[in-house]
């Protein structure tokens, strides 16, 4: 897309409604199995479909593989088997072939699943983007990567890196590249000179850590939002109010965070070891959460980070 093209599609009209549309997964086409109901397209078990700005869809609610070294072949299958469309993973994980493994294991078709990775730190730096795109590439199937990532954003190694990720898009090899742990002036200094408008910004948000504005100012730049450690890496589900909530709606704390993320507009990627939170953390799309108790989430917000070091503009990895 030309430059002005976007920039007028992001700060204009047609961004704002964009942005409205993807709030209310009002969505129009997907290479996912899907069903269209109201005008809001889910999955057929349930899963909105988020409709990013260069138009393709991702499930709203998806299965994170950090730290899933030991076994990331199992987990990724059984979370697949239990309805897991989206899975993310990272060059920096170190199991984008066991990932990979998992999906041929589970026997669903390519097409089927939405593979995300992300260019790690380390290659930026050493200046082997191209060779680590092309390892992932191999890693993940040979085909196409749904969705590439800056997994951090490396000072003085981020143009460089979005010129090399827009000709992966361009040969095809890659269908979406967008941003994560970008602060706002991190995109605005990218959206001067990118020819492709990143799709997300995917970031720490968690009740302990709302993330407010860095989450309003990506979307108004109609740029989808998407939460990493959406339960603050199990931190947050202790929280007692939490638990008052949950009770309230015979709902586990996991599932009253999750709804949280949804009624936000978010994407979310959580992950577990243990198959039975697998599949409650996807039982959450037959109910909605009132305003009030929605209000009451935001007030958990302590900006607790899950590790101090996690801040963009200072990070040490
Ligand atoms: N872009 C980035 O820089 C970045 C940074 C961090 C994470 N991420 C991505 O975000 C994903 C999610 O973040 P995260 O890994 O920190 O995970 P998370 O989903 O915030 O928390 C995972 C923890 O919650 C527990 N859990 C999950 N469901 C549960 C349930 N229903 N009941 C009780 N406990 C439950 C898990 O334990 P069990 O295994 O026992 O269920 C695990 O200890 C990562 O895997 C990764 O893909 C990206």
């Amino acid at each position: 897309m030309e430059r002005s093209t976007f920039i007028r599609s992001s700060l204009g009209l047609a961004g704002l409604l964009a942005l409205h549309k993807a709030a209310g997964a009002t969505l129009t086409s997907t290479t996912l199995t899907s069903t269209t109901d109201n005008n809001t397209t889910t999955m057929k078990n349930g899963i909105p479909l988020i409709q990013l700005n260069n138009g393709t869809t991702i499930p709203q609610l998806g299965f994170g593989t950090w730290t899933l070294t030991d076994k990331p072949e199992q987990y990724v299958r059984e979370a697949i088997e239990v309805g897991y469309r989206l899975i993310d993973t990272a060059q920096g994980y170190g199991n984008e072939a066991g990932v990979y493994q998992g999906v041929k294991d589970s026997g669903i078709a390519r097409k089927d699943v939405y593979l995300t990775t992300k260019v790690s730190p380390q290659v930026m730096r050493d200046g082997t983007v191209q060779r680590s795109l092309d390892e992932s590439l191999e890693k993940l199937g040979g085909e196409y990567i749904d969705l590439c990532l800056i997994h951090w954003p490396v000072k003085d190694h981020i143009q460089e890196t979005w010129t090399i990720l827009e000709d992966y898009v361009a040969k095809g090899l890659i269908r979406s590249i967008g941003l994560s742990n970008f602060n706002m002036h991190h995109i605005d200094d990218l959206l001067k000179y990118a020819r492709v408008k990143p799709v997300l910004n995917q970031i720490e948000v968690h009740p302990s850590f709302s993330n407010m504005q860095n989450v309003g100012r990506t979307l108004y730049r109609d740029i989808a939002a998407q939460s990493w450690s959406p339960l603050g890496n199990g931190q947050d589900l202790d929280d007692p109010v939490l638990a008052t909530l949950a009770k309230k709606y015979g709902r586990s704390v996991a599932q009253i965070i999750l709804k949280w993320h949804m009624q936000r507009g978010l994407i979310a990627v959580t992950r577990s070891r243990n198959v039975d939170h697998m599949k409650e953390n996807l039982a959450i799309f037959d109910h909605e959460l009132p305003p009030v108790d929605l209000s009451i989430i935001h007030g958990i917000n302590s900006d607790r980070r899950t590790n101090a070091q996690n801040d963009p503009d200072n990070f040490p990895w």
